[in-house]
């Protein structure tokens, strides 16, 4: 009898850590026991294999090669290949012409649109509006899934803080809960409530782990760091995007206490099976399989197909090992089948969950691509969405926005440009298709004089702005009534492998700025980039500066909205914008030291030569209107665990625009058992206010969500003592109270 209640017990806490991100019939599950049964080793191999197809002018191709893989049963899954017929037509190969008719996979970086571009994911995630990041994930989804692809290697999870670092462009920024926000929201956006759904795609948590903690932000560098890091900042969006189901993880590049990550047991199999429960499939990164052969963990290949394969790996993306290796590594004896079968297992199971066995073709719809690629109301959206994602840095003596009967000089190396507003990883989308700043604002300022400067390379070593040019943007400044400059980062400057040793605005732009300013004319400067700037000096010649990141499709219609007022700014910085480069890594929850700045103390943490704070703090960001806030208040200054404070502040729009505001919580527990940053987010609430209105905004607080990882790194704690509670328009603009959480168990 004990020993049924045990099991009983057992068989409830596996459950309830099993996360099942595919939720299949136990018709499908036997379905697809039986065709495991069915399949042969190789046919078996075959669905771990992951192939890239190219692109010809005309299309997409698949070399010679591979397509003979397909007809043999040995690719599972295609990645890079989209366009309803030609996916079809691939597909019908491996649903008729292979043995066992298994569907394949089509997958493709489908980041931040299919088509239709919505703005860079770093961008969005400045709107800190997740009902709007979802939408656009959704759309994406409907789009992509109609031109016949099932699958998106994305949310891009990886917190990053580091702005060297290229690929800061596709996360959400520097802090963990609004990185695990946006991932959730991405995840449901892509994957809906129901994968089997036509319009809906399986979505890849990427890339696991650690990825943004490269060493001096050089992409594919070496990461160390601490378990507790680890575990308190790079993985919980990873768990937030399982939580919300996300059918796959891919592995990242970099090394995790000396072992590659697609190596790592520790994260694959103890992290993410045994500890989190994951049901979903692994992928690897783009030959990552191989690289742990430099990375010098294995003498060869073959070592790291099993080295992986053991570690958790179900699927290898390009490298080709389990393809060359696998097989006779289970035929000697090496690997062990059943490790094979749980991979190919996993795998079916997300093609079943996507509706596949029952229609390959369901995704591969000419008419629903017709339809809805590049939709009118996609772009519609993409406007709104660019719109709620640029954040207005400055803007002296309320110069912004601009009434349209103004002389405007439109000037700077991005101004035409229509390529680069759709930023890195722009999947299908087209620059001719985008609206270029000068197509925008030539629509709403009539008198709008623009200086060409299209044929600049913008490289920052090239040359970059010539001096005829800089002299005729100056001429047409001196007959404007205001200057609209538009400088920045050229799309390919951040992405993958485009770090950078410099923050400054490449190239003579920043000369280019300062005879501007010169000419004594109004000054905006519309910052297009990537990752966080240095714009300390930029910032002091411009009387207005809106940083419009990588906005996507609808770019310039976007800017227009802004500049008019047609939109007012509300987006608030995912990411500490630096004053200088020497201060990065700077982000806003720093720990405390045992030195703190102390101005009258050189014996202190600071620097000889510059400023410890940023230049824009996280979650900065201003409005055209004047919003007041009135002190934070508590309904209780004491707790314990059973019971929730709620923590309010009221505010007031006392500007003369409707203002969306983003009210900020954060918290501080000033002393505990290991260690805490100085600021947390705790969670933030948007409120749209009317000219006059006043609005009461409340979260409430419990122990909870309190808690860090105690002494073993691992269990969530809170001790007795007191607690911070701060609340404010911005992470260096917060008002505190303080609360004393009572500890009654143990
Ligand atoms: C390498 C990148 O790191 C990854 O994010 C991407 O999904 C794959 N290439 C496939 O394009």
């Amino acid at each position: 009898m004990i020993k049924y209640a045990l099991l009983f017990l057992f068989a409830l806490t596996f459950c309830s850590l099993q996360a099942q991100v595919f939720k299949l019939t136990p018709k499908q599950e036997a379905d697809i026991n039986a065709l495991i049964e069915k399949m042969t080793l190789d046919e078996k191999i075959g669905q771990l294999n992951l192939f890239t197809s190219d692109w010809d002018v005309t299309g997409p191709t698949l070399r010679a090669g591979y397509r003979d893989d397909v007809k043999a049963g040995k690719v599972g899954a295609i990645f890079n290949a989209h366009t309803a017929k030609y996916n079809r037509d691939l597909q019908r190969v491996a649903v008729e012409e292979t043995r066992l008719g298994i569907p394949l996979l089509f997958g493709y970086d489908v980041i931040h649109g299919y088509r239709t571009i919505f703005p860079i994911p770093l961008a969005e995630a400045s709107s800190w509006d997740t009902v709007m990041v979802q939408e656009a994930a959704r759309i994406a989804a409907r789009e992509s899934s109609a031109a016949g692809l099932h699958w998106t290697f994305a949310p891009m999870v990886d917190v990053a803080r580091d702005p060297r670092w290229g690929r800061v462009m596709e996360g959400s920024g520097e802090d963990v809960n609004l990185g695990s926000a946006m991932a959730r929201a991405r995840v449901r956006g892509f994957q809906g409530t129901d994968l089997a759904d036509e319009a809906t795609i399986l979505a890849c948590a990427k890339h696991f782990a650690a990825y943004g903690a490269a060493k001096a932000g050089r992409d594919y560098h070496t990461v160390d760091i601490s378990d507790r890091v680890l575990r308190e900042t790079y993985l919980p969006p990873f768990k937030a995007a399982m939580d919300a189901g996300a059918g796959t993880f891919m592995t990242s590049f970099n090394e995790v206490d000396g072992m590659p990550a697609s190596g790592s047991r520790y994260l694959l199999t103890d992290i993410l099976r045994k500890e989190w429960g994951y049901d979903g499939f692994v992928v690897t990164d783009y030959t990552s399989i191989n690289e742990m052969v430099k990375h010098g963990v294995v003498a060869n290949e073959r070592q790291a197909a099993k080295l992986s394969i053991e570690a958790g790996v179900d699927m290898d993306m390009q490298g080709a090992t389990f393809y060359d290796h696998m097989s006779a590594l289970v035929t000697t004896g090496k690997v062990e089948l059943k490790v094979v079968d749980q991979a190919v297992k996993r795998i079916l199971r997300a093609k079943a969950a996507l509706g596949l066995f029952e229609d390959p073709y369901r995704y591969s719809d000419e008419k629903r691509q017709k339809r809805y690629v590049l939709a009118p109301e996609h772009r519609t959206a993409a406007r709104e969405a660019a719109g709620k994602s640029m954040v207005l840095l400055r803007n002296d003596k309320n110069i912004l926005p601009l009434t349209t009967d103004k002389k405007v000089a439109l000037v700077g190396p991005l101004a035409e440009s229509q390529y680069d507003m759709i930023g890195a990883w722009h999947a299908d989308g087209q620059g001719k298709e985008a609206i270029s700043p000068l197509t925008g604002l030539k629509t709403v300022f009539p008198s709008l004089q623009h200086v060409s400067a299209a044929d600049f390379k913008l490289d920052g070593t090239a040359k970059y702005l010539d001096n005829a040019r800089i002299d005729a943007a100056v001429d047409a400044a001196k007959l404007a009534d205001v200057i609209i400059a538009c400088v920045g980062e050229k799309a390919d400057m951040s992405g993958e492998a485009a770090s950078r040793t410099m923050l400054e605005l490449p190239g003579r732009q920043l000369e280019l700025l300062r005879k501007l300013k010169a000419t004594g004319k109004p000054l905006i400067v519309i910052v297009f980039t990537g990752r966080p700037l240095v714009l300390g000096e930029v910032a002091g010649l411009s009387d207005a500066m809106l940083l419009a990141w990588w906005p996507g499709t609808e770019a310039g219609n976007a800017i227009a909205d802004v500049l008019t007022g047609e939109v007012n700014p509300s987006a608030r910085l995912p990411m500490t914008f630096p004053r200088s480069l020497g201060q990065v890594p700077i982000h806003y929850d720093m720990k405390n030291t045992g030195r703190p700045m102390d101005a009258d103390n050189k014996y202190s943490s600071k620097y000889l030569d510059g400023k410890n704070t940023p230049l824009y703090a996280f979650g900065y960001g201003l409005g055209y209107s004047k919003i007041t806030y009135a002190s934070p208040k508590v309904s209780k200054t004491t707790f314990s665990e059973n019971e929730n404070i709620t923590f309010s502040i009221s505010l007031q729009n006392n500007g003369d625009y409707k203002q969306r505001e983003t009210v900020q919580f954060y918290y501080r527990d000033p002393i505990a058992l290991r260690t805490r940053p100085v600021l947390q987010l705790l969670t933030w609430r948007q409120v749209d206010l009317a000219p006059g209105q006043v609005a009461s905004v409340s979260i409430t607080v419990k122990a909870d969500d309190l808690t860090y990882l105690g002494p073993d790194g691992k269990t969530p704690t809170l001790e007795s003592g007191r607690i911070e509670l701060f609340a404010g328009p911005a992470s260096d603009k917060l008002q505190k109270v303080e609360v004393n959480f009572n500890k009654t168990s143990n």
